[in-house]
């Protein structure tokens, strides 16, 4: 993907974060998908009172392009205060590698937008479980 663009996910991502509902970890996420067709969709994370229910910024946005009904992922960018950038937890990457498996993923330090790293889909899970039938 092209510099241009990658800036337009990670800014995406940093405004995303801004409705990040966190009342309990106060620690707010954003992120954005981009489509192939360089389309965005963005999330925040949303916290629960009974926590286990909390949904990573990731999954809302993954889930909002997938209900929009787009199937092709390039990249996803994920962003909060945190040093380095905050990876994605186990439960993203497995719905990363099952809808978005050619993504490459970016994440940066809401301090630090511009400072990106960057990982695909299989460096972070590898040798994923797709189904029981592939
Ligand atoms: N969280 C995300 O939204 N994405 C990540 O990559 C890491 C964790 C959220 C879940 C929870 O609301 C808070 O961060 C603390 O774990």
């Amino acid at each position: 993907m092209t510099t241009g663009d990658k800036n337009e996910l990670m800014a995406a991502a940093l405004k995303a974060r801004e409705n990040a509902v966190a009342p309990y970890s106060e620690f707010a996420v954003g992120a954005a998908v981009m489509t192939d067709e360089g389309e965005v969709y963005t999330g925040a994370n949303v916290e629960s009172a009974s926590y286990g229910l909390t949904c990573c910024a990731e999954r809302v946005a993954l889930f909002k392009a997938l209900t929009a009904g787009k199937r092709k992922i390039q990249a996803v960018g994920v962003i909060a205060r945190h040093s380095g950038g905050p990876m994605p937890c186990g439960a993203c990457r497995q719905l990363m590698a099952e809808y978005a498996p050619n993504a490459t993923v970016y994440v940066s330090d809401s301090e630090w937008p511009e400072a990106t790293r960057s990982f695909t889909v299989r460096e972070l899970l590898p040798e994923a479980f797709t189904g029981p039938r592939e």
